[in-house]
Order: C-alpha cells, then sequence, then structure tokens
C-alpha cells in the first residue's frame, strides 16, 4: 500500500495546441497536480508531437512539476536539452535504450527525477534491474502513440505486482477517465495520467474534481 498523495496529470496531447499556454492554465486552476508532456519521435512510435523548444514555452505557462514521457529511441542524445527546456521528471522507455542505467544515470546527474515506462507488451521483469535506480514506474495501459485509445484493464496486474516491491511512484497512462482511474487506484498506482477524457470536457475543473473523487 501507498501513503504517497495521488497525483492527476493530465495529458496536453489531447489539447489544443494552438491555445497550450490557456489550456494549461485551465487544468493548472482547476486543480491537477503535474502536467504530462508526450514527446514522439516517429521511430519508437509511430507519431511525432514536440521537443525541447516547446517544453521551454510550457515550462513558462506553469509552475507545475513537468512530467515529460519520453518515447524517443536512445533518449539518452537529449536528456540534456529536456533538461535545459525545464522537465522536472524524465520518464524513458526501458524498450527504447541500449543503456537503461546510463540513462537515468544522465537523467539523475542533470538534477532531474527519472522514471521508466514498459509498453503492453513488455513484461514487468524487465523493470527488475531499474527498480532501485528509479524514481517512478510509468505502466502503459494502451500502446503508445496515440491520444483517445481503450484503456487495457489485464495491465493492472502489472501494476499490483510492482506494487509490492516498489516503494516510488507507480503512474498509468492511457485511456483513463473517472472509472478506469478508480480501478487503477484500487490497483496501487499514484499517479493518473489523462488526456482526452479530461481534455474533451468543456468543464476542465468539474472533470479533475470527479477524477479527484474517484482515485481518494
Ligand atoms: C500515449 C500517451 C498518453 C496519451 C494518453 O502514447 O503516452 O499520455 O496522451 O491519452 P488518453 O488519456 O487519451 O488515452
Ligand atoms: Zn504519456
Amino acid at each position: 500500500m501507498s501513503l504517497k498523495k495521488k497525483l492527476i496529470a493530465p495529458s496536453i496531447l489531447s489539447a489544443d495546441f494552438g491555445r497550450l499556454a490557456d489550456e494549461i492554465a485551465e487544468v493548472d486552476q482547476g486543480g491537477c497536480d503535474w502536467i504530462h508532456v508526450d514527446v514522439m519521435d516517429g521511430h519508437f512510435v509511430p507519431n511525432l508531437t514536440i521537443g525541447p523548444p516547446v517544453i521551454r514555452w510550457i515550462r513558462k505557462a506553469t509552475r507545475l512539476p513537468l512530467d515529460v514521457h519520453l518515447m524517443i529511441e536512445e533518449p539518452i542524445r537529449y536528456i540534456g536539452d529536456f533538461r535545459e527546456a525545464g522537465s522536472d521528471w524524465m520518464t524513458i522507455h526501458v524498450e527504447a535504450c541500449q543503456d537503461v542505467s546510463g540513462t537515468l544515470k544522465e537523467i539523475k546527474s542533470r538534477g532531474a527525477k527519472a522514471g521508466i515506462s514498459i509498453r503492453p507488451k513488455t513484461d514487468v521483469a524487465a523493470l527488475e534491474p531499474y527498480l532501485s535506480s528509479v524514481d517512478l514506474i510509468l505502466v502503459m495501459t494502451v500502446e503508445p502513440g496515440f491520444g483517445g485509445q481503450v484503456f487495457m484493464p489485464e495491465m493492472l496486474d502489472k501494476v499490483r505486482s510492482l506494487r509490492s516491491k516498489f516503494s516510488g511512484y507507480i503512474s498509468i497512462d492511457g485511456g483513463i477517465n473517472v472509472e478506469t482511474a478508480r480501478q487503477a487506484a484500487q490497483a496501487g498506482a499514484d499517479v493518473f495520467v489523462a488526456g482526452s477524457a479530461i481534455f474533451k470536457e468543456r468543464n476542465r475543473k468539474a472533470y479533475l474534481n470527479k477524477l479527484r473523487d474517484a482515485i481518494s
């Protein structure tokens, strides 16, 4: 059982990028805890999003921690750039790095918190060697690459098994809404990343309140 405060991290992937600062201000004022930023390179996942120059502007739009999810091959090449742009947390994929330990060390040496993630087909055993070197584990509950997909409930077994041996943050990402967040909270997750469920709502604050009730 984790006694940490449960955190809500809206994923801006489903926000209106033409009004990004306003979109972030709305969820910030609506009471969310972190801002989740999905970085995609068109190699590790079949989609392209944003990089350090945009993160630099997001950094100016909020004081909330920036939770940067790096869905890119060999992220070690860009850790310095993402850190300088204002990333507080950086989560890499175990499948995307030749030297996972070296990449985690690089994140920490830059003064950021380090996270590691697995895609749905990757077994939790792949994380075993790194449990003591990460601050956060992100369990993907959809195939990474796109917002608006359907939650895979069978991934909650990964959360349960990790909860028994990992005391850091367990984050859950993909298809999170009021219903699936409740299930993930029961399984032991601490951080709830939600994109489309929040940004498709007209009243983001009201939805954030509903999410908060569901996970507490
Ligand atoms: C998917 C991303 C997610 C995505 C979640 O690859 O990692 O953060 O934005 O979007 P929803 O909440 O719509 O599934
Ligand atoms: Zn994400």
